[in-house]
């Protein structure tokens, strides 16, 4: 199969190479010629990484690179010749609406366009196009070639043999793919989202410390603490689709942005990337594990919260969030719960971890947590109507 992959930037990279892993030919095109060229290097080096573990012989990860790999210089080009085109340009509606536009009117009515866009719609990309029926979301995740999880995201004229070809193309790279529908955040993004919200919150209020909540979360099973996770994926980042949801949702109040994340931004700190975040950390690399005060602070009035109640709160926020989305049509459970547990890392998905404290239980926490006269607690922890339907009493 010739797979075209636009944008050969981080993701497009990844893309590529996971492309070449699994014996395709690629096309790989950016604006830039010398983001190619750096694309190229990243595909090396990535390769290269596959060798050295053994996991790929050497000979054959040459003449990816010699043979199934090619530089493409136009989008009409490239759109001729490939099956399947992944589009991982900028975050940008309106360039990736001409960027689809250019791929339609160059590509034989069967090829398959792609978008791996995080969090703009499928079915305003697809509008571009006179075959919205053929345009799917892949979303990969970073990095992708480690990432075990796609997200194919049915926009609202996607067919079902274009959901199917996606699932198929997915599975053909060694990922395991879910199914959502074009809703924002899709399922990782917003489900996950009180993760990293929920701790801001407490932070905020005064009821934990940063280092407090990286503990009690860590303890629990999570591979990273939510001020651990931010720094390392960049503080700027987390803020660009903290906010793209709450404009998404209407600016609801769960999706506020911490004001805490918009200070460190406004004054640089980004995390590991700009060597001071939540926490500072060394020239060498590593985290110091100092944090940074006053993020990392406790504010000076909340009542401190005990780790166990720190954990029920980042997950009941979660799970109700989960039965949100599935109330709302956007995945099945199961996916739900693969998809955070290999796009997030988490060591349990939603539902199962609501089957596991009782559903019971969950609604009268959640109720208890919304009725605690909290900031915005009455819309943070208001019981999804798909939980209270399914909670028996
Ligand atoms: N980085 C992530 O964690 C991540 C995860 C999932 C999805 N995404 C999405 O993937 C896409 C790419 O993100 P990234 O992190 O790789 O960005 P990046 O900035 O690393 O790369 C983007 C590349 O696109 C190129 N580009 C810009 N306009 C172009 C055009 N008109 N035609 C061809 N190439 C063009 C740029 O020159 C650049 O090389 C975005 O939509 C992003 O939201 C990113």
């Amino acid at each position: 199969m010739i797979v075209g992959v636009v944008g050969a930037g981080t993701m497009g990279a990844g893309i590529a190479q996971l492309a070449l892993q699994a014996g395709h030919e690629v096309l790989l095109n950016d604006l830039d010629e010398a983001a190619i060229a750096r694309g190229r290097d990243r595909i090396a080096s990535g390769l290269d990484r596959l060798v050295a573990k053994g996991r790929m012989d050497a000979d054959e990860a040459g003449a990816a690179l010699v043979e199934r790999l090619r530089d493409a210089h136009g989008l009409d080009t490239l759109a001729a010749e490939a099956d399947v085109v992944i589009e991982a340009a900028l975050e940008d509606l309106d360039l990736k609406r001409t960027i689809f536009r250019a791929l339609d009117s160059a590509a034989p009515a069967s090829t398959l366009l792609a978008t791996n866009t995080s969090a703009l719609s499928v079915t305003e990309i697809a509008s571009s196009t006179q075959r919205p029926e053929r345009v799917v979301g892949l979303h990969f995740f970073n990095p992708a070639p480690v990432m075990a999880l796609i997200e194919v995201v049915q926009g609202e004229l996607t067919s079902a043999a274009t959901m199917q070809a996606g699932l198929e193309f997915s599975g053909g790279l060694g990922k395991t793919a879910v199914t959502c529908r074009d809703a924002p955040g899709f399922i990782v993004n917003r489900v996950n989202r009180p993760f990293t919200l929920e701790a801001l919150r407490m932070v905020d209020a005064g009821q934990a410390t940063v280092e407090s909540i990286d503990s009690a979360v860590e303890a629990a099973g999570y591979p990273m603490g939510p001020f651990r996770l931010m720094d390392l994926v960049g503080i700027d980042v987390n803020l660009a689709v903290a906010r793209a949801l709450h404009e998404a949702f209407d600016q609801a109040p769960r999706f506020r942005p911490s004001p805490r994340q918009e200070e460190l931004v406004a004054a640089g700190r980004l995390g590991r990337k700009t060597g001071s975040g939540f926490y500072r950390y060394g020239a060498d690399g590593p985290a110091s594990g100092e944090a940074n005060h006053p993020a990392g602070g406790r504010g000076p009035s909340g009542e401190p919260l005990a780790e166990a109640d720190i954990v029920e709160r980042i997950e009941l926020a979660i799970i109700n969030e989960a039965y949100r989305a599935i109330g709302e049509g956007v995945c099945s459970p199961e996916d739900a719960d693969i998809a955070l547990k290999l796009g997030a890392a988490h060591p349990h998905g939603p539902f199962e971890r609501a089957g596991m404290l009782g559903l019971r239980t969950v609604v009268e926490a959640l109720a208890r947590l919304a009725a605690s006269g909290e900031m915005d607690a009455r819309e943070r922890f208001t019981v999804a109507p798909a939980l209270w339907g399914m909670a028996t009493f």
